[in-house]
């Protein structure tokens, strides 16, 4: 065993990532990690060539050790401590204009110390986005982030007019190993868009045992209007017309901290009326490889009384999607919610889904995955009338579509 730093010190500024401030269309948060105080953003549209119109941000900074001294692994496979402190920055862009895309830098004393990074901001009816999860970043298996950049790859190809990302967890293999997140952080995709994502299992963890939800909370910036406690984790915020929930299922083991997330869930649908309201958790509604329900079990009595138009989770590493459902049965889509898992998308960790299933035949309509080596993503197309969910193979096929009908004015 070897006791060591991770060399970071040649950089001065990693990890960026844009995420949703509470409302897109107007700021923006940014995210990331700093060798020294000071450092600021510089930010203006896309399309003014000569950063005439720059604004500059200046981030709430601390210091973070929410990583430090916590054993890991190396890419070349050390077991390791990883020495990991670093001046956290949170940085909200504001005064934004509704459906424009803008780009930034990260500066220190007047020098810039990033690339230039992109993102769109909210505002148009009609938007599309992609939707990945259960990559499980591991540095010693470099491979299974490539497989996840490369179906992001993919689903740009289907449409390069995807506006963000959104993730449902286990992005990491250990969420408190930092280097997992850096290296994540430094593929392009990260680059050219707002991500919002939900904390998994194994962003929650540590090699050893470890839970902490500040591993996900400190590697991201996300709106701090979650329920107490979870400030950071949950959250919410509106693209486009859709209110997005996000939940934490590791505060909820307990009966108190399910009731206490039903109780938020309940309260910010009815503060934030929207046309379309989307649920989003790490945990699977139903079991992929024989169809029993999971969370839908403990979420769907709420989902029908609020109108929740779709729910969408990870974990399971299995793709299900069901009809609308209402009270536990199919409807013609006037009426219930879409439940819909994503695939894992690391080419390694992935489970088979035997051809036959036998519980709620009924109202599940499609499962999917590729065994051990399975690689799916989702692309989300949303207008004033619909929103349209499509599965796509590692090849660019689309395996399903769902199809979510608007149901609020
Ligand atoms: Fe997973």
């Amino acid at each position: 065993m070897c006791i060591g730093a991770v060399a970071y010190a040649q950089e001065k500024i990693y990890s960026i990532v844009t995420c949703p401030a509470e409302d897109p269309s107007q700021s923006m948060n940014i995210s990331w990690a700093a060798e020294e105080e000071g450092s600021y953003v510089l930010y203006a549209p896309a399309n003014d060539k000569n950063w005439k119109k720059v604004r500059k941000a200046i981030p709430q900074e601390c210091l973070c050790t929410t990583y430090d001294s916590i054993y890991s692994k190396t890419a070349d496979g050390k077991n390791i401590y990883e020495r990991v402190r670093f001046t956290k920055c949170d940085a909200t862009l504001t005064h934004l204009k509704a459906g424009t895309e803008y780009k930034y830098r990260i500066y220190i004393k007047g020098k810039a110390e990033s690339e230039e990074y992109r993102f769109k901001t909210a505002g148009k009816d009609k938007w599309s986005a992609y939707v990945i999860s259960d990559f499980h970043v591991y540095t010693p298996l470099p491979k299974r982030l490539d497989a996840a950049m490369a179906m992001m790859d993919r689903l740009n190809e289907y449409d390069d007019k995807g506006e963000w990302t959104l993730h449902l967890g286990d992005v990491t293999a250990w969420g408190g190993s930092y280097s997992f997140w850096k290296a994540m952080y430094e593929k392009d995709h990260f680059k050219k868009y707002m991500w919002a994502g939900v904390n998994g299992n194994h962003d929650n963890m540590t090699r050893v045992n470890g839970q902490s939800h500040e591993f996900f909370r400190d590697a991201n910036f996300y709106p701090r209007n979650g329920y107490a406690g979870q400030e950071g984790v949950c959250y919410h915020f509106t693209y486009g017309g859709v209110l997005f929930i996000m939940l934490n299922n590791e505060a909820m083991h307990t009966v108190e901290g399910q009731e206490a997330a039903k109780a938020w869930v309940e309260k910010v649908v009815k503060e934030n009326p929207a046309r379309y309201v989307v649920v989003c958790e790490h945990y699977q509604w139903f079991m992929g490889a024989n169809g029993k329900a999971s969370h839908y079990a403990r979420w769907s009595e709420l989902f029908d009384r609020l109108g929740v138009d779709l729910a969408l989770a990870g974990n399971n590493h299995i793709y299900v999607r069901t009809a609308p459902v209402y009270a536990g049965k199919e409807t013609d889509g006037t009426k219930g919610t879409v439940y819909l898992q994503t695939p894992s998308s690391d080419n390694e960790r992935g489970v088979s889904c035997p051809p036959e299933f036998s519980h709620n035949t009924d109202i599940i309509k499609y499962r999917w995955a590729e065994g051990g080596q399975t690689v799916g993503g989702v692309h989300m197309d949303v207008n004033k009338k619909r929103m349209v969910l499509t599965l796509l193979d590692r090849n660019g096929n689309v395996l399903d579509k769902a199809t979510v009908l608007a149901k609020k004015k």
